[in-house]
């Protein structure tokens, strides 16, 4: 099935390449295939737990330019689609403005919140084909973007990235949910990092917000804000509705 349509659209090329070639117009040809742009069939298995429009957010992909961080183009990816099964998304019409195609979060203004995986396209420039991408086995849900979003870009560094895990915490893959989740604080008695279903009351919450400079011998109230500049307040809201939903 797949190699006979393979072959009527190489045909069908072949064909347009000839008619192309019979009437000399081969650049005016070669000019209207680069401004409609790229084609990108993506393929994942994405799974997630959460119904991200309920939260005022969506997964989509979606293309960004340098410049912005609000996306040129992006596509929503429904939830049924999310159920850990191969999906596929094919996305056309990618303009040269567009840098990277990214897994993200974005809200309903499309501004990039946090990014699951990037694709930049610096390297497909000017094909005409189909470009396939596998983006993999991805977690959307909000503990996947917990941890690929927010402990792989923002924390790991210092809690189990290179061997040092600061307050004997570490925030790596695997590890974090177990090590957060209704455990009692190392550093600070009485109190619990990840309270679950109540982010208010969870020490992970209180020392990335202000008031929480003194809480530790680590000042964490930064953390975020130089992580994430441009969605710092809806990184924060996330963080809230993870640990609510837990
Ligand atoms: C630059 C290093 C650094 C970064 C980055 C960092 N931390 Fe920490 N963190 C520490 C240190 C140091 C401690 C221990 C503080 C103490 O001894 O009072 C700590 C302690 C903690 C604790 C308390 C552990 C306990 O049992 O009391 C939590 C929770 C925590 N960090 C979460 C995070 C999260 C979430 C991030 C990312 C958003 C993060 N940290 C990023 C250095 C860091």
């Amino acid at each position: 099935m797949r190699k006979s349509s393979i072959f009527a659209i190489s045909i069908f090329l072949l064909a347009l390449c000839l008619t192309a070639c019979d009437s000399g117009d081969i650049e005016e040809h070669g000019y209207s295939t680069a401004s409609g742009g790229l084609t990108l069939r993506f393929r994942a298995q994405l799974s997630s737990q959460d119904d991200w429009e309920e939260t005022g957010y969506g997964i989509v992909l979606a293309g960004f330019s340098d410049q912005s961080s609000y996306a040129v183009l992006q596509r929503p990816i429904p939830l049924a689609s999310m159920n850990g099964e191969e999906m596929e998304m094919v996305v056309s019409n990618v303009s040269n403005s567009i840098s990277t195609m990214e897994l993200a979060v974005t809200n309903t203004l499309r501004k990039r919140i946090v990014t699951f995986r990037t694709v930049s396209l610096e390297a497909y420039k000017g094909r005409v084909d189909t470009i396939d991408i596998d983006l993999g086995r991805i977690d959307v849900g909000l503990s996947g973007f917990m941890q690929q979003g927010i402990f792989n870009q923002a924390c790991i560094q210092c809690h189990g990235g290179n061997g040092r895990k600061a307050g004997t915490l570490d925030l790596t893959d695997g590890m974090a949910l177990q090590q957060l989740i209704d455990v009692p604080s190392s550093q600070k008695p009485g109190y619990t990092r990840i309270v679950s279903g109540d982010a208010e009351g969870s020490l992970l919450r209180m020392i990335l917000h202000e008031g929480g400079e003194n809480l530790l011998n680590y000042n964490h109230t930064e953390v975020l804000s130089s992580q994430f500049k441009e969605s710092l307040e809806d990184v924060k809201n996330l963080i809230d509705e993870w640990i609510n939903s837990l």
